[in-house]
């Protein structure tokens, strides 16, 4: 229908129809069978495939898939490849609903590779009376470039849910795995010990025959269920990231990532060598005050270590946010956000993120503006590219920050709530200004990003909020308000950037280099009967300056689709 081609995204990942949820990728550097590989790519792609045609390496997804239908059920492990992280091919399931300790679903679980360029996976069975226990499965084939088929290993379940105070039908997510100071393998699984969230850590020598270690790398009794925990090592300041199974530098930082609440949130601290622990820098009892990997629709994210660009990447799912009926209409449901480099700012407190630079291949139409100032209520029309299909990227100066609202520490426990009412239309000192995206024609749709400073005894706090609630006049639709705080200083920093990728019903923002990531989806009736508009703006009494903005169309990408 007209629908579900309009809302369909044109680059973010997803495949040609059904549901999928979590995602689970991984970068082989392949140095064996370059031949055969060129070949394969010769035959399978488009001669529209862009990006660097020939190297050695390619990068797997695999997620969590309904072949049956657009809605969550009967999942198997979704398989596709790709050379630049943006151009996708859809192969086969990778792993079936085979076996006894499979057959009520493939769920979440992680590659890891094992000695050189040998991958392993290991994931979560629910077996017949739904049971959660773990599986592992190896490459039939190591000379497939694209590993098509995996071999379940005739020990499985490798891992069952005994022991005291185990939840049976709360324990599934494995990471991937990495090496201790002993030089045996570990793992951490998502569980309900005693009522309780943990990351209960297991050790093996040959990855195959795990046991429990007697503490858990990580628990809180904050909360009841963590799933797909991520647990990665970051260098302060350094955007390269980390091998997990390789010797971590010393200097380095650990990240506990944990999704509950439907988010994804964080904890950084160092991992403990000699008491095998995951310690945070810093125990926040209350949970909401958590930082969050996106303050959007992100959930079940992974990340997982280049070696062809030294890079960390992290990839989330982004669900619908329309109704279950228009899923199965569209006969799709579910995407993931562009899969970005993920790595410790220099003061050790936060996690930064930016889309990967191969995204910019897709860039056509560049219009830029220089040195341009908005006064209170100033609205400017961004011109001459597709405004459904755009990347663009703002940096605001600013002026009057003295005069900036004092922060009230209060509004971090909601901060949905504090940009429903410091909304876009709400004048301070210093904001709102910002983007509004997916404008209709009469305006009467819109969705907005936009900044608010305020002053918090030596430094600044900048309010992020993605708000959707005019983002459509259809009805049926979750449109919050998003919203998210990070420091500013101004001692080091006079600007603030915003970017954002539009991508039909996907809106996916970057603010203060990072910072604040927020990623939405959105539905707006002129993406098929109208056509959208996109603005700049300032609602502040101040004025802003914008010393540069730059805005790009975006080409549609070859996800998933293969010519026939
Ligand atoms: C997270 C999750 C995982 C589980 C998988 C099942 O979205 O619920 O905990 O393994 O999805 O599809």
């Amino acid at each position: 229908s007209i629908v579900s081609n309009k809302y369909r995204t044109a680059y973010h990942f997803q495949p040609p129809q059904n549901w999928i949820n979590d995602p689970n990728g991984m970068y082989l550097s392949q140095t064996t069978n370059f031949q055969i590989y060129n070949v394969e790519v010769a035959k399978d792609v488009s001669p529209n495939f862009s990006g660097p045609m020939y190297y050695n390496g390619i990068y797997h997804q695999f997620y969590q898939y309904n072949p049956n239908g657009a809605i969550w059920g009967d999942i198997v492990w979704g398989h596709s490849v790709s050379r630049d992280l943006i151009n996708w091919i859809r192969l086969e399931p990778a792993i079936e609903r085979t076996t006894p300790s499979d057959i009520n679903g493939c769920w979440t679980g992680s590659a890891t590779i094992l000695n050189g360029d040998k991958p392993a996976i290991i994931y979560t069975g629910a077996d017949p009376d739904k049971r959660q226990v773990q599986n592992i499965v190896f490459p039939k084939n190591l000379s497939d470039p694209y590993l098509r088929e995996w071999i379940k290993s005739d020990k499985n379940p490798l891992i069952e849910p005994v022991g005291p105070g185990l939840n049976s039908s709360q324990f599934r997510d494995p990471t991937t795995g990495w090496i201790g100071p002993d030089g045996l393998w570990r793992i951490a699984i998502g569980a309900e010990l005693n009522g309780y969230s943990a990351a209960l850590l297991y050790k093996s020598e040959d990855f195959v025959n795990w046991t429990r270690v007697d503490h858990p790398l990580y628990s809180s009794n904050a909360s009841t269920m963590w799933e797909c925990p991520d647990f990665f090592a970051v260098l302060p300041g350094k955007n390269s990231g980390l091998d997990m199974s390789a010797a971590i530098p010393s200097g380095a930082k650990h990240v506990l990532k944990m999704s509950l609440d439907n988010c994804d949130k964080y904890m950084i601290g160092v991992y403990d060598l000699k008491s095998d622990t995951f310690v945070p820098d810093t125990v926040l009892d209350d949970r909401r005050l958590w930082s969050k990997i996106d303050y959007g629709n992100y959930y079940a994210s992974k990340s997982f270590f280049d070696s062809k660009k030294g890079r960390r990447i992290i990839w989330g799912w982004t669900n619908e946010t329309d109704s279950t009926s228009d899923d199965v209409a569209k006969g799709w449901a579910g995407i993931h956000a562009i899969p970005r480099s993920i790595w410790l700012d220099s003061n050790s407190k936060q996690l930064l993120q930016w889309p990967v630079e191969e995204i910019e291949s897709l860039r056509r139409n560049e219009v830029s503006h220089q040195d341009m100032e908005l006064k209170n209520g100033d609205l400017f029309e961004i011109k001459d590219i597709d405004t459904s299909q755009a990347d663009v990227e703002i940096d605001f100066e600013l002026s009057a920050i003295d005069t900036a609202d004092p922060f009230e520490p209060a509004w971090l426990l909601d901060t949905e709530k504090r940009c429903r009412e410091a909304d876009a239309t709400v004048a301070s000192s210093v904001g709102p200004f910002g983007l509004v995206v997916l404008v209709s024609n009469n305006m009467e749709e819109h969705t907005t990003l936009h900044f608010r400073v305020y002053k918090s005894q030596q430094k600044y706090m900048i309010l992020m909020c993605s708000d959707l609630r005019r983002s459509s006049l259809r009805p049926g639709l979750y449109t919050p308000a998003y919203g998210g705080f990070f420091e500013f200083d101004l001692e080091k920093e006079n600007k603030i950037s915003l970017r954002t990728l539009i991508d039909r019903s996907a809106v996916e923002s970057f603010g203060g280099g990072g910072r604040v990531c927020i990623i939405a989806r959105v539905y707006p009736a002129a993406l098929i009967d109208g056509g959208t508009r996109m603005y700049v703006f300032n609602n502040g009494t101040s004025s802003v300056k914008i010393p540069q903005l730059k805005a790009w169309s975006m080409r549609r990408a070859q996800v998933n689709v293969k010519k026939g």
